[in-house]
């Protein structure tokens, strides 16, 4: 879909409705006919980030494909100042869960987009470079690793996940070729820590506090603790009919105990907002008059703190040896994936505070994001802040996420706030 260049300022309801046209536009863009699936370097994903760079074009950024699928949109700075040789980054991600809602990710890479639009068409000159960027990996669906193009971009991606593979066996390398990236080059792809002047990301809330609470936006002050595993059980194959139950070596009984007690063990940690979640099953050999002879299921944990994730993985790693023993399986517990508390930069979340609340007309509220985001990855290039934008009932993960349209123009108008305060700060040498 082609956007015209905005002509000009913009009413916060024109901004909005221009958001609406490109999340529409991205949305069609999928895997399957009639549900919205776009994962990490899939000809979808090349798709999508065509349409992105080109929308990044017309809006006077200089877009390039990194050798990890990001596309980078920049501008260079417009005006003098210490930091004039930094620049600031915005970014989110256009890959998407299976089945997914429209707006998480893809609209924090709009929102950077309009943003600039904005700034441009109103004059504001920057001290500073400006980057927006269109990470592919944050949901971590295709591969058993995830935020690999946040984490090239931060510097911190780990190679060895380059021989990780998807179900049908294809490599991250292979992929990555494939999509026309280059598992070579990712080391120099990372910013160098003193360019950058700090991350920003605005993305949909997925939980419901902004919409009880009547306001668009929220400040974030940290991102959950969270891993992820994979859990592998080992049993024996046999007849449905003629293998008496105190003989079996059922892998998917086992694995069926392991998730009852990891719902309890998240449950019982309830004040740390300790959540674990078995999203993803195999059972082989998967007939339905033979004992299954192996399981496989993910494990994802999160937590307020790292204290308490890594308390509840070790209770659930111990049951899950006890109940080897006792069922007469074999079982492995591999991590996949392991990230601390992410903690959001005063500097950043105060210019932040000043931007929603200037734009919302009452105090920003701060609160913690449970989901993950690529900032995850970028908290170790700098500060990193982000902005959440109210969605309905809290809903996402689910083809009903739904952002108004007003409350996305809202969402432009404080990151351009938050920008303009960024400019401020830097020509008063704060
Ligand atoms: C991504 O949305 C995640 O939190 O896993
Ligand atoms: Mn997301
Ligand atoms: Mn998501």
């Amino acid at each position: 879909m082609t956007i015209v260049p905005a002509i000009g300022r913009l009413t916060t309801r024109q901004i909005g409705e221009r958001a609406q046209a490109m999340i529409d536009a991205l949305s069609v863009i999928s895997a399957d006919e009639d549900a919205l699936t776009r994962l990490y370097l899939t000809p979808e994903h090349r798709h999508a980030a065509e349409m992105v760079s080109g929308w990044m074009e017309a809006a006077g950024l200089s877009a390039r494909m990194d050798a990890a699928g990001t596309v980078r949109g920049a501008m260079p700075p417009a005006a003098t100042g210490r930091n004039s040789n930094k620049v600031l980054l915005i970014g989110s991600h256009i890959d998407t869960v299976i089945d997914a809602g429209r707006f998480d990710g893809n609209l924090g890479v709009i929102v950077g987009i309009l943003a600039v639009e904005q700034l441009r068409a109103r004059g504001i000159a920057l001290p500073f470079g400006l980057e927006v960027l269109a990470f592919g990996d944050e949901e971590g669906v295709r591969f058993p690793v995830t935020l690999t193009s946040s984490a090239v971009a931060a510097g911190v991606f780990d190679t060895k996940a380059l021989d990780v593979a998807d179900e049908k066996g294809v490599t991250l390398r292979e992929a990555l070729i494939a999509f026309g990236g280059d598992p070579e080059r990712l080391r120099q792809e990372a910013y160098q820590r003193p360019a950058v002047l700090g991350y920003l990301e605005v993305h949909i809330e997925q939980g419901p506090v902004l919409e009880r609470a009547g306001e668009p936006l929220g400040v974030v002050t940290a991102i959950a603790s969270q891993s992820r595993h994979r859990i592998r059980i080992r049993g024996e194959a046999g007849h449905a009919g003629t293998v008496p139950m105190e003989m079996r070596h059922d892998a998917l009984m086992a694995a069926a105990e392991i998730m009852l007690m990891v719902e309890a063990i998240a449950r019982k940690g309830k004040k740390h907002a300790l959540v674990a979640t078995v999203g993803h099953v195999e059972v082989m050999p998967g007939a339905s008059n033979v004992i299954p002879a192996d399981v496989r299921f993910s494990l994802d944990v999160r937590a307020a703190t790292d204290e308490a994730r890594k308390a509840a993985v070790e209770e659930i790693t111990l049951f899950a040896r006890k109940i080897d023993k006792r069922r007469h399986v074999v079982v492995g517990v591999e991590t996949m994936m392991e990230k601390g508390v992410a903690t959001c930069a005063p500097r950043l979340t105060k210019a932040i505070a000043a931007g929603v609340g200037a734009v919302q007309g009452k105090p920003a509220r701060s609160l913690m994001s449970g989901a993950g985001h690529d900032g995850q990855s970028m908290v170790q290039l700098g500060d990193f802040g982000m902005i959440f934008v109210r969605c309905r009932a809290g809903i996402s993960h689910n083809p009903n996420e739904w952002v108004s349209i007003d409350d996305m123009g809202v969402a432009v108008e404080a990151l351009v706030a938050t920008i303009e305060e960024l400019g401020r700060q830097e020509r008063a040498g704060r």
